[in-house]
């Protein structure tokens, strides 16, 4: 098979991923390490509510995106993660170009617990107590995918001498011609960032750091983001 280095991530999905990634990081970081009385704890939140929104236009993407960031190209029924891991665990293995079964079942995984969290995150913020649990343990629960999810990566890079990292920042593999897409749709990356941008910009612009409370854009519900209290008294669990 011939092979060249040609395009196989578009522009919105490659933004998305590292949004994503800093944007997790950043939110639990700030989640665990901030008393919830704190003026930092609400901005966990908000940052919550910009990827929440986020992997809702991922998931349009996901239809109306380029070859390899739709979800019917990375549909793989059960058998096929099986032998994959099996591949995987005996060193050989068939190569996968876009996403394989293994990243496959974590990237349906990671989005769907990334909206239960921003989902249950708003419902703490309507008042309903009851949700911390299972937002807490849908936390936990991402960031466990995470770790399996690094792992695959790693051991992917290390076993093929494939820097599928660089990948994800270049959108480039070697491959054949045919596999490839032919534009990173810059059109759709910019109608992408002006969505969050307008998102994330409303949201902030409407925060009050002494009420702790903000407003969702366009639907006009509020928020209510934290305990109110003196700062960094310690009176949570
Ligand atoms: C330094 C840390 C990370 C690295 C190096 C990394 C690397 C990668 C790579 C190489 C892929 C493509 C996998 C494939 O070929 O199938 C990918 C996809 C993905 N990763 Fe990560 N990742 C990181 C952190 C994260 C974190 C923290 C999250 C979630 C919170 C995440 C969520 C995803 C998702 C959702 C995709 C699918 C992208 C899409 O098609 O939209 N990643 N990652
Ligand atoms: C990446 C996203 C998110 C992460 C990692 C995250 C993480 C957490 C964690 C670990 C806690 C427990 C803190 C503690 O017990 O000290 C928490 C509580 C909370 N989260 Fe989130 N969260 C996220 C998104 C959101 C969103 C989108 C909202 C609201 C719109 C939200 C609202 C809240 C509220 C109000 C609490 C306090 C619950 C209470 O004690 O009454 N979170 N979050």
């Amino acid at each position: 098979m011939k092979t060249t280095s040609c395009l196989i991530w578009d522009l919105p999905t490659r933004i998305f991923h590292w949004l994503l990634a800093g944007g997790f990081t950043a939110a639990a970081a700030i989640a665990f390490l901030s008393d919830e009385k704190s003026g930092l704890f609400p901005w966990h939140a908000i940052l919550g509510l910009v990827l929440g929104c986020m992997v809702l236009l991922r998931l349009a993407w996901g239809f109306i995106g380029s070859r390899h960031a739709r979800f019917t190209s990375f549909l793989f029924g059960p058998r096929s993660l099986l032998d994959y891991l099996k591949g995987a665990l005996q060193g050989g293995g068939e190569r996968h170009i876009g996403h394989n079964p293994g990243s496959a079942y974590a990237i349906f995984a990671m989005l769907g617990l990334m909206l239960g969290i921003a989902g249950t995150g708003l419902l703490l913020a309507r008042g309903h107590k009851a949700f911390k649990e299972p937002h807490e343990l849908m936390v936990y629960a991402l960031l466990a995918v995470v770790a399996a999810h690094l792992a695959g990566v790693i051991l992917h890079t290390l076993r093929h001498r494939e820097n599928i990292t660089l990948s994800m920042i270049h959108g480039r593999k070697d491959c054949d011609p045919s596999q490839a897409i032919d534009s990173t749709r810059p059109v759709s990356t910019i109608l992408f960032l002006v969505l969050l941008g307008a998102w994330a910009f409303s949201l902030v612009g409407n925060y009050h750091p002494t009420s702790k409370t903000t407003q969702l854009p366009w639907l006009g519900i509020s928020l209510h983001l934290g305990e109110n209290g003196q700062e960094g008294k310690n009176s949570h669990h």
